[in-house]
Order: structure tokens, then sequence, then C-alpha cells
């Protein structure tokens, strides 16, 4: 955009024969007028207008347009006006006469960079998307409400302590708090507790000052700093050492740090998330964990129930991985056969979704497809033996009397107390016991299943 005729219609040649695709204004007028038509890549504009101010102008098109680069062309000496105009979002100036191989030049390079900068947001987006709650599969109750506390604490800056076994995904959950959180731009930063040793530990979360010991040769900022409004994630926070609890509670109490070998206490603002698969409140009766921790951290507390509990989000995860993992090993796997659908709705899955996870990227790597079938599942994935696979229904109402029955002796191995407990008279107890053939077992530990069911349900606080 140019009021100079002859500049800019040699100028919309020479362009053109570069392999620009170039559109001409004469005033700014003109300009906003193709602009709002037209999408266009740069523009590069005269900053001396007849009509209107050079800088109002870049506004005005980076208003209709954001993605648009701006070039201005600035008279010779007028440094001001470039500041001005740089200020105000423009991504480059070149100043008058024109000079037609740097403007070449200029635009060229700035192709290159928009590319990268356009890039460069579509994988911000991407990364964020992968902590959309589309990318986080469970339609059971315990998922929603697991969803629905989610995007309740999100935004607070409330601590928030995941519990749940090895595997269940309570990284992915920490992760899509922070993504879900006012400043999901800062940083999310993770920390293994059981993974460092101690001293290490205190130096990466806390820093430390040159000189605090030997080869400490410069300041160093540590993790608590780097994170910023962003989010630290202590992940197994039942490892970290008793000396290091106190720390990180004056840290979250007090919001200030002390660096290795400083003196002066450094203001902290990182929104704190932990995560274990032990039982805390168990440490905190052995002494193995401080309880003023424990009650910071516990403020909320989200439970991930182990994937046993909420076998009918086990289709869904394993369509969800099936295309995921046939995307990235580029081989054609649209789902998995009857069979093998049975077995996996069937199995313990003791490593929970990650087990599973690690199960469908193994079929997908040795199978054909483009169904995965029985035999590319790992042999020894032999179904818990509590979890009915039948379908003929006198079948099944026998494999869950069996249960039913065993569960409540187990409990209450007084057989006229049990009988009570089930409604029946103490001889169908006797002729079910026989009809079923079950086992009577010694009175002891109960099953996993048991333990957790007998555990407090999902907090909801
Ligand atoms: N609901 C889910 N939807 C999709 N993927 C999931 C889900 N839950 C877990 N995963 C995937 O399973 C794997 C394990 O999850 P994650 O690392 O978050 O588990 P974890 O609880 O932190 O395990 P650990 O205690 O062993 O560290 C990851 O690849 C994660 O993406
Ligand atoms: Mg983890």
């Amino acid at each position: 955009m140019d009021d100079e005729a002859v500049l800019r219609d040699t100028l919309a040649e020479f362009l053109s024969q570069e392999g620009f695709c170039v559109s001409t204004a004469a005033s700014a007028q003109e300009a906003l007028e193709l602009v709002k038509r037209e999408h266009f890549d740069i523009t590069f504009c005269d900053l001396q207008l007849p009509d209107e101010d050079g800088v109002r102008l870049l506004e005005k098109i980076l208003q209709i347009s954001p993605d648009t680069f701006v070039l201005v062309l600035t008279a010779y000496g007028s440094l001001d006006s470039a500041v001005e105009a740089f200020k105000r979002g423009a991504h480059d100036y070149l100043t008058k006469p024109v000079r037609f191989e740097e403007l070449l030049a200029k635009l060229q390079h700035l192709m290159r960079y928009r590319q990268l900068h356009l890039e460069n947001q579509w994988l911000r987006r991407e990364l964020h998307r992968q902590y959309d709650f589309d990318q986080i599969i469970g339609d059971s109750q315990a998922m929603r409400e697991v969803f629905a506390l989610v995007s309740k604490v999100a935004p607070t800056r409330s601590t928030v302590l995941i519990l749940g076994e090895s595997g269940t995904g309570k990284e992915l959950i920490a992760r899509a708090i922070h993504y879900h959180s006012m400043e999901r731009q800062e940083r999310f930063l993770a920390v293994n507790c059981a993974a460092i040793p101690q001293d290490l530990l205190e130096n990466q979360l806390f820093g430390h000052k040159r000189g605090a010991y030997t080869g400490a040769d410069r300041d160093q900022e540590g993790l608590f700093v780097r994170a910023g409004r962003g989010t630290l994630f202590f992940d197994e926070i039942a490892e970290m050492p008793l000396a290091l609890q106190a720390k990180l509670l004056r840290a979250i109490e007090q919001k200030e740090i002390l660096p290795v070998g400083a003196n002066e206490p450094v203001r902290v603002q990182a929104r704190i998330l932990a995560a274990t698969n032990k039982d805390l409140a168990q440490l905190v009766e052995q002494g193995r964990f401080r309880e003023d921790l424990y009650y910071r951290l516990n403020i909320v507390t989200i439970r991930l129930p182990p994937l046993r509990e909420r076998r009918e989000d086990i289709p869904a995860l394993v369509e969800f991985f099936v295309a995921r993992h046939s995307r990235e090993l580029k081989k054609h796997f649209v789902g998995v056969d009857h069979e093998a659908m049975k077995v996996l709705m069937g199995a313990p899955w003791k490593g929970n979704v990650r087990e599973l996870e690690n199960v469908i990227q193994r079929a997908v790597i040795l199978g054909e497809g483009p169904l995965i079938t029985a035999k590319d599942l790992p042999p020894g994935l032999a179904p818990d033996p509590e979890v009915c696979l039948t379908d003929d229904l006198r079948e099944a109402v026998a494999h869950f009397e069996r249960q039913h029955i065993k569960r409540i002796l187990r409990e209450t191995p007084d057989k006229k107390e049990a009988a009570r407990r089930l409604g029946v008279a103490l001889s169908s107890l006797y002729r079910k016991i026989e009809e079923l053939g079950i086992e009577l077992e010694p009175r002891g530990e109960r099953t996993a299943t048991e333990k957790v069911l007998a555990s407090p349900a999902p907090s909801r606080s």
C-alpha cells in the first residue's frame, strides 16, 4: 500500500515475478477494504499516507487480521515512527528509498518466520489439546466424578493430592489440571521424588547460591522459582525425605523458600500438585510422612479408580489406543475382534491403563491387522477369575452367585450368620455351596478388590 502510483506498480510487478501473489492499494481506505475481503500473509505499507496515520492503519489491519505480518516503510531518518510501529505490532521495517533486493530479502525472511510462528502456535494448541478431556478416556461414573472435580479445582490455585494405583493416570490428571487453569501458558514442571537423592532434590527444588558448596560456581535457580506462577507437580510424594517435607511445607505455607547457602528467603508462587500410589494416611500414622504436610496437600483429593473397577471404560480406551498407536506406527488397525475384546475385558489389569496401553501397542506392532486378534495379545494375559466372561445367562447368574456367596462366606465364615445375611435358609446355603462347587477357604486376607471396595468413596470436596 503506497500512494505513489509508479512505485506501487513497479513493485507489484517485481514481486509477482518473484512468485508472490500481490494486491495493491493507493490509500488506507482501499487497504482496509482489501484486508477485510482477502487474507494476506504479509502487508507492506508506507507509514506516510494521505488519508490516515500509518500507525493507526497498522493497528486496524492487525485487528481485522491478527495473523497477517506487517512490514512498514518509513522515511529515511525517521526512526521514531519505526519504533512506534514496532510497538504497535509491526514485524519489520524498511527505509525509503525502497531497494528492491532488500525488500525481497525481508519478505522472504518474514515468510519463513511467519511459517515457524504459525507452526509454533499450532504445536502449542496441540500440546494443550493433549490434556483436553476428550483425550482422557472414561465414561464410567467414577471417571465422570474425576472430570467434574478437575474442572472445579483447575481454575483455583488450590493444592491437589492425586491418589491412585500405578498406571491409573495420575500424571495425566495433574497435567489436565494445569492446562485447564488460568496459568496454562506458564510452565508445568514435574519432580519425581523417588528418583532423586535428598541433597540433589533439595538443590533442584530450591536452587543454590554461588559458593554454597564446592563446585557451585554460580547461582542456580530452583524449580520453585522456574515454575513462576505455573504448576509444580510432586510425583511419588510419599518418597520425599522428612527433612525436605518440612521445607516443602514452609514453601507452601509461607510462599517462600531458602536456596541452599542463601541468607535471604525468596518469594515463590507456584501451584503445588502431588501424587502417590501409597496410603499417605497410613504413612502419617507410622511417622513416615508429616501430618501437617499431609493436611496441606490433602485440601482437595482426587482418587483415580483402578481399571478393574471401571471395566466399562475398557472398550473406549482400547479404541483410543488402537487409533493412537496405529497412527504412530503407520499401521492400519481399526479395532479388536470379539475374542480379543473378551480377553481384554476380563484381564486383571494390575498395571491399570498403562498396562492396557502397552498391550495394545505391542499388538499393533506384532499383528497384521486390520483387527487385533487374541493371538496378538501377550500369552500371560489370563482372565481375572472374579470376572464373568460368558454370554450365557444361566452361567452368568451362577458365576455371580458363586462370587457373591464366596465373598459373604469370607467375610462371615459362620454359616448360620452367612445364611442370615444372604436371606436364605441354612439348608439352601449348603445346597448352593454343593451345586456351585464353592470351595470353602480358611478365613484370611481380603482380596484387593474387596479392600478397595471397603475403602471410602472418592472425595467430592
Ligand atoms: N483415562 C485415560 N485416557 C487415556 N490415556 C490414559 C488414561 N489414563 C492413563 N492413560 C495413559 O496411561 C499411561 C499412564 O498414565 P500416567 O503416567 O498418568 O499414570 P500414573 O498414575 O502417573 O502412573 P505411575 O504411578 O506409574 O506413575 C499414560 O500413557 C497415559 O497417557
Ligand atoms: Mg506417574
